[in-house]
């Protein structure tokens, strides 16, 4: 795993930005992995920052997100795919037509994964897999104790994990109990691999993600096991290191 160290969560992001925007202007039909949360926020910023001064376009990209909650449909405010729309989507010339995220409110879930699947493998799965970390180690909403042979499932969510989002939503009784996450293997098929983390918060799960063992106790410790992550930390998430 390359450390890339950066002094500051603006740094994080720039840096995430520009590695993206290489990596999109590179490639044919790039296909982008994206997460939501307060992580990748300042980085999106700067994705639109770059797309306005026209040094990139996002027409031949396809995008894919790691999860969704199960029971709120894209209109609520906390969905992920509303998240996706307002902090993104909207502001981008990516077409409508190949921004995917797993439709929590499907009627079969259970299909609703498989098909999520299908579409990745018909992209050829993903160029470049932008993720957060999780306290607990989740990566996606793969909670500790998720087979690192999952593919994309519901899953019930961490009590930690909804209190940690609890913050976006009015109480913590509004959180939903499920979502729809793509699987670890699902995660680790892509090419390549960058991890923002942010806030000495972090520094904990951080040491355990570069010199704990690896093991389904800590999802992102399989990370260790990939060709091509690039960890971008800021100083406060590396304190522990
Ligand atoms: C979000 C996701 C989660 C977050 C993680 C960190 O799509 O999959 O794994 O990346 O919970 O969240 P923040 O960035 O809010 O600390």
């Amino acid at each position: 795993m390359e450390i890339l160290k950066v002094r500051n969560y603006d740094e994080m992001s720039e840096k995430a930005c520009d590695l993206i925007v290489e990596k999109i202007n590179k490639l044919d039909n790039p296909v982008l992995g994206l997460a939501t949360g307060s992580t990748p926020e300042g980085m999106y910023q700067q994705i639109i920052d770059s797309y306005q001064r026209t040094k990139v376009s996002f027409t031949k990209t396809t995008t894919f997100n790691l999860d969704e909650y199960v029971g709120l449909p894209g209109e609520n405010p906390n969905s992920y795919r509303f998240y996706m729309n307002e902090k993104l989507f909207k502001h981008i010339d990516l077409p409508d037509n190949r921004a995917f995220l797993p439709d929590g409110d499907a009627d079969d879930l259970k299909k609703e994964c498989r098909d999520y699947e299908t579409l990745m493998y018909i992209a050829e799965y993903i160029d470049v897999q932008v993720l957060g970390l999780g306290l607990n180690g989740h990566i996606g909403f793969n909670e500790p104790g998720t087979a690192f042979d999952s593919r994309t499932h519901i899953v019930e969510l961490d009590e930690t994990t909804r209190k940690a989002n609890a913050r976006f939503f009015d109480s913590l009784e509004d959180v939903p109990k499920k979502a729809i996450t793509m699987g670890i293997e699902t995660i680790m098929e892509s090419k390549k691999i960058l991890l923002l983390v942010s806030g000495e918060k972090k520094a904990e799960a951080v040491f355990r993600l570069v010199n704990g063992e690896i093991s389904e106790d800590f999802p992102a410790s399989i990370l260790q096991k990939h060709e091509n992550v690039i960890l971008i930390a800021d100083e406060g998430a590396l304190s522990k290191l």
